[in-house]
């Protein structure tokens, strides 16, 4: 054939699929991308950089045809059954050896069965996170690839020549066996939501003290200068100035509050429950956007019950700092919650996730980028095998110059009743955490009580049960 060989191809052209191929055509690859909407297809070849070689196609074989073999290819289509969809059209066309990339928000347990399904055929399948939203698609991502390391081997140079580079070091390495690349992924969108969580409660905390959105986009600003220096803090920054084209208010306070979602957040706190490991700030999170649905009856609940007659009467510039210690504070317990999760599933579902690379991965390009991830690079330098950040001397040392006002901020809350779930939560936690005896003997007490469950003394080893109350 004399058509020209293309390197890469990608089926599904939406924003994340048209922008990662033209990533990877600004990289000196050139791509093809399939997709059966016309106007997606045209839509990548317009916006290739001159010079670059992109070809958009509307029959998939016709790009298979035209990839350089063993193929390379990636899909970027909804999780579920469009995923299996592609894969059955897929087969007839491919090669053993070919890679099989899903570069979506699919579920471990998904790309597990599609992985073995494909390697029966021959042909390579990995499951790769890809963070960073349409900008970083196209500017470089943070990804996060699992599965056959003969595979991985094969696309490397692509995907570190597309990725976000912190220090010169490419936002990509391999993340682990089979299912890895889309546990990781799946945590960290856990953590998104924790962090996302936690930054609105801090919004309505500075509410509270009287703040407007341009002192908020101030405070924000300020804050993404220093120890909380990261991706959502910036933006966050940035929403408050956003004018509403339709009136001429600030657009955030004319969205409704109820939270979308599209489970990948769910599927963390499954998964935990599942190890099982904690992630309550993840859970919280969850519920909290599960419990911004409920308008009518929220609507209902504020008229019948009252406010507590508490006010706030901290002086502004104190409660900011306080604020700012408290969301610093949640912050790390989120990220500390889903390391553990990772550290965890590592071992019991036998993914050999190496924590150090994950962290390294996620400190550029991906939505929960931030200057704390250096700290855990270093703390995971030290000890690869760490259960819980929390345990490392530096975090200890955040985590300690920021307790006190967070226990200030917590009691403000509850004090003048706004909901701060996931602060509270990360609070509780931390404390659970840190509790060297927990009150959890007197539960061992109850479940042999009522149903001879025996328990063990902290003496002498063994499980004893006791006949009680005679
Ligand atoms: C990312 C994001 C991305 C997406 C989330 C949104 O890392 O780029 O996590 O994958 O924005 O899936 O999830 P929700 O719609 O559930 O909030």
């Amino acid at each position: 054939m004399a058509q020209s060989v293309f390197d890469f191809g990608m089926i599904g052209l939406g924003v994340m699929g048209r922008n990662l191929l033209l990533n990877m055509a600004d990289h000196g690859f050139s791509v093809i991308g399939f997709d059966k909407d016309s106007t997606k297809t045209g839509a990548l070849e317009s916006a290739a950089t001159a010079g670059t070689t992109v070809k958009g196609v509307a029959e998939l074989a016709t790009m298979v045809q035209l990839l350089e073999r063993p193929r390379k290819l990636m899909m970027l289509v909804p999780a579920g059954q469009p995923v299996d969809d592609v894969i059955e059209s897929l087969i007839p066309l491919l090669e053993k050896g070919d890679v099989v990339i899903d570069g979506g928000n699919s579920h471990y347990t998904d790309t597990l069965r599609r992985v073995k399904y494909l390697r029966e055929k021959g042909i390579h399948f990995m499951g790769i996170g890809v963070s960073g939203g349409e900008k970083g698609a196209r500017t470089g991502p943070s990804i996060m690839p699992g599965g056959d390391k003969e595979a991985y081997e094969k696309v490397k140079p692509m995907l570190e020549a597309i990725s976000a580079k912190v220090n010169g070091e490419p936002c990509v390495a391999y993340l682990g066996r089979e299912g890895a690349g889309h546990y990781v992924k799946m945590v960290h969108n856990g953590i998104e939501y924790s962090i996302m969580q936690l930054i609105s409660e801090a919004y309505a905390l500075l509410k509270q003290a009287g703040l407007d959105n341009d002192q908020l986009h101030k405070v924000f600003k300020t804050w993404n200068e220093g120890d909380l220096q990261s991706f959502l803090i910036e933006i966050t920054a940035d929403i408050f100035l956003q004018k509403d084209d339709k009136t001429s208010a600030r657009l955030l306070d004319v969205i409704s509050d109820k939270a979308g979602s599209k489970g990948t957040g769910k599927w963390t706190s499954q998964d935990a429950m599942e190890l099982p490991v904690a992630v309550p700030v993840i859970d919280t999170a969850v519920a909290l956007r599960t419990i911004s649905a409920y308008k009518d009856e929220r609507v209902q609940a504020a008229a019948l019950y009252k406010s507590p007659a508490a006010q706030l009467n901290t002086p502004v510039d104190t409660w900011i700092q306080q604020v700012h210690d408290a969301l610093h504070f949640g912050i790390i317990i989120s990220y500390a919650q889903g390391l553990a999760m990772l550290h965890q599933a590592s071992k019991e579902l036998q993914m050999e996730i190496p924590l150090p690379e994950a962290v390294k991965v996620w400190r550029g390009g991906c939505i929960i980028r931030s200057t704390l991830l250096e700290v855990y690079t270093q703390a995971y330098k030290a000890a690869p095998e760490l259960p819980n950040i929390l345990l490392d001397k530096n975090i200890a040392a955040l985590v300690e110059s920021a307790i006190t006002n967070t226990r200030t901020v917590v009691a403000q809350a509850a004090q003048t009743g706004t909901a701060a779930a996931g602060i509270m939560s990360a609070l509780a936690y931390f404390d659970a955490y840190r509790t060297e005896r927990m009150p959890t003997n007197l539960v061992q007490a109850q479940r042999d009580y009522f149903g001879a469950h025996t328990y063990q003394r902290i003496d002498v080893p063994g499980s004893f049960h006791t006949v009680w109350g005679e």
